[in-house]
């Protein structure tokens, strides 16, 4: 059976599913076919030859070295979307810590709990912590995809109007969303005419630094800018001046750094977005089963390095083929050819690609075994074939 190691804590939700199917837990990183990992930086440590995949309980995949295990045809999952409803709950907090000053106000209780006259003086002091209701005000979140979308529908429900900017969603996310989103085609059109800016986008090259000077610029007098995506997509120090001099009101943040730690008007928390008991049970829960779905019928679903390809659970007794090859031109070709030299014919293949990195699972008639894998391995332009058999 498969050897797991963990890189992280993992929930035991997660890994007791793993005992149960007879997975065995390694303490040796070099001696396990799969890694769960959550925050561990994989970057400094080498994959071994015979590691296979590595699944993230999370979304973002910043601390794996992507690339590099796909070149070594290493799949790299993540878990899309299973912490989304936590991440939505602290950004509605978010907002609505924002609209009133209910941190000051527990703070000023909080000072004065020893005054036998608090509750006469807390009707004087109100005042300083007011606010605004959310419900009719406008709010424009950028990015629309598993979290986004969550905070838009969450935000309608509050009564507020969304306002929504996403020139990558694909047609199906499209279909999913409120029609009630207002649909921004450029970002100066959200940032010009709302008075709450939510961020929920990857931190890309295209995205990184998109909060600009320019664009703290095109926002409404006043406005509130949340971020609990990355802080990387904001310029904190531009940003800083603008929550100076008013332009801004209010700062909030899930990523604590020494610029938005210090910066007035912001409230900015421990990165605790995903952090409930819930979310991670839920991530652990789905990293865990797309890990198994590949390991034990090569199918793979949420990787960021190869395409998705399912062909259902292997039936009993059956054997597949997973190679993993560079996405070039002739490489199908000569497969076809080795297995047709070993007697065997292609019964059902399924072959994607993404960028560089090309999947190919086979299932053919006739009995596969090590040396026509071994055969498929030593082909050009092929990084690793594996053979898949269930008894
Ligand atoms: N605070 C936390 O604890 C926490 C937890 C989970 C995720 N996150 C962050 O939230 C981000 C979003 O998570 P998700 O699960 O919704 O991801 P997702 O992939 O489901 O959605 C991201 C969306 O951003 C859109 N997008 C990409 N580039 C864009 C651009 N230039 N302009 C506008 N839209 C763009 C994509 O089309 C996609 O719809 C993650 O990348 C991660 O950085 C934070």
């Amino acid at each position: 059976m498969y050897r797991i190691h963990c890189m992280n804590n993992i929930s035991t939700v997660g890994t007791a599913a793993l005992e149960r199917a007879g997975y065995d837990f390694v303490d040796e990183p070099g001696a396990a076919d799969a890694w769960l990992v959550r925050s561990a930086n994989l970057h400094e440590i080498g994959a071994p030859d015979g590691l296979l995949a590595v699944a993230r309980a999370g979304a973002g995949v910043n601390n794996i070295p992507v690339e590099r295990c796909a070149e070594r045809g290493v799949v790299v999952f993540n878990t899309p979307g299973a912490n989304a409803n936590a991440v939505k709950e602290l950004v509605i907090c978010g907002v609505l810590l924002a609209c009133r000053d209910v941190i000051g106000g527990a703070e000023w209780v909080r000072e004065a709990s020893d005054d036998p006259q608090i509750a006469k003086r807390a009707e004087k002091a109100k005042k300083r912590f007011g606010g605004c209701e959310l419900a009719g005000k406008r709010v424009g979140v950028i990015g629309l995809g598993a979290i986004g979308a969550e905070v838009a529908d969450a935000l309608i429900a509050l009564g507020a109007e969304v306002m929504g900017y996403d020139p990558y969603l694909s047609i199906n996310a499209a279909w999913g969303l409120d029609r009630r989103i207002e649909h921004a085609t450029d970002l100066g059109q959200l940032l010009g005419s709302c008075d709450f800016v939510t961020l929920h986008v990857p931190a890309t090259d295209e995205t990184r630094g998109m909060i600009s000077a320019e664009a703290i610029g095109r926002m409404k007098h006043g406005a509130v800018l949340l971020n609990f995506a990355r802080d990387a997509l904001v310029d904190e120090r531009a940003l800083a001046e603008a929550l100076d001099d008013g332009r801004v009101s209010r700062y909030v943040s899930d990523f604590a750094n020494p610029e938005s730690a210090n910066m007035r008007n912001a409230i900015v928390l421990p990165h605790l977005g995903a952090s409930t008991g819930e979310a991670e049970d839920n991530c652990a829960v789905m990293a865990v089963s797309q890990l198994r779905d590949y390991l034990e019928n090569g199918n793979i679903v949420n990787s960021v390095n190869y395409g998705r390809v399912d062909l259902g659970p292997l039936a009993p007794g059956e054997t597949r083929i997973a190679l993993f090859h560079e996405n070039v031109q002739g490489v199908i070709g000569q497969v076809s050819q080795a297995v047709a030299d070993a007697g065997l014919n292609i019964e059902n293949m399924s072959n994607v690609s993404r960028g560089q990195n090309a999947y190919t699972l086979l299932e053919v008639t006739g009995p596969l075994d090590d040396e026509v894998c071994e055969r498929l391995a030593s082909l050009p332009r092929i990084r690793r074939a594996r053979l898949i058999t269930r008894p």
